[in-house]
């Protein structure tokens, strides 16, 4: 795990990776959040997007992968304070224009890491943890670097990713946050070029969006993926 997140998918990414194919050459997250499937891939594929509408992530990610060097140094000697926390959290709220900010960067990563409510972080509470020196530890790993090399950061709406990567070289790791709308985004699977693999709990209308004849349904006992690999 890079680091605390809401629907991260460490736990389960076992699970999933079964369900990727070999070799892909380009890999595209519309929903990137964390990006831990990305991270447990046993693969590094030719090219490598990154996307999500959260600004806060994608600038994380842009500073990851752009800067991972001056990121290293300026994050040694942070420590873990309460103080800190509460101040970081009022800072990365502030954004009033949407530049890339490298402090920003190193603030949310503080904040996530700290903080008592991954699924609201602007309401949580500080929680002292170890994750913040697990992630310093991470980023400076040869793994690491060389993934997080590769990874073009977008900040697009998943619609826009799709179609801008979509041909039967790209392996799409779709997963939408809890309560989404699948409507559209069941018909635009429809006619996909690329591969795909989704991530979803059940919902009344998972049948009538994805049917059996059209998609390849797995179920466990948390997660039903629905794919074209
Ligand atoms: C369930 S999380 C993804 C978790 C990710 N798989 C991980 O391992 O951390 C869903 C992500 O989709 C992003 N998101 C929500 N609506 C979006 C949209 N319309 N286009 C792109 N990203 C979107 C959210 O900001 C959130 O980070």
């Amino acid at each position: 795990m890079l680091l605390p997140y809401t629907g991260e998918k460490t736990i389960i990414s076992n699970f999933i990776l079964q369900h990727v194919p070999p070799n892909v050459k380009t890999y595209v997250e519309p929903f990137g959040g964390m990006f831990a499937i990305y991270f447990a891939l046993n693969q590094i594929p030719r090219k490598v997007i990154y996307n999500d509408t959260n600004y806060l992530n994608y600038n994380l990610f842009y500073w990851l992968s752009n800067k991972y060097k001056t990121f290293h140094k300026k994050i040694k000697d942070i420590n873990a304070s309460e103080y800190l926390f509460y101040e970081y959290k009022s800072d990365i709220y502030k954004i009033v224009n949407k530049k890339k900010d490298f402090d920003l960067a190193i603030k949310y990563a503080y904040v996530l890491s700290n903080c008592n409510s991954p699924l609201n972080v602007r309401n949580s509470t500080f929680n002292i943890s170890d994750f913040f020196d697990k992630f310093k530890d991470k980023i400076y790993s040869d793994d690491f670097i060389k993934k997080i090399k590769k990874i073009k950061p977008m900040c697009l709406d998943y619609r826009d990713v799709i179609n801008k990567y979509d041909n039967g070289d790209t392996f799409f790791y779709l997963d939408p946050p809890q309560n989404f709308e699948h409507k559209e985004l069941s018909q635009r699977l429809k006619t996909i070029k690329g591969k795909f693999l989704l991530s979803c709990s059940d919902f009344p209308e998972l049948k009538e969006y994805y049917p059996e004849e059209k998609f390849d349904l797995v179920y466990n006992r948390k997660e039903i993926l629905i794919k074209k690999v």
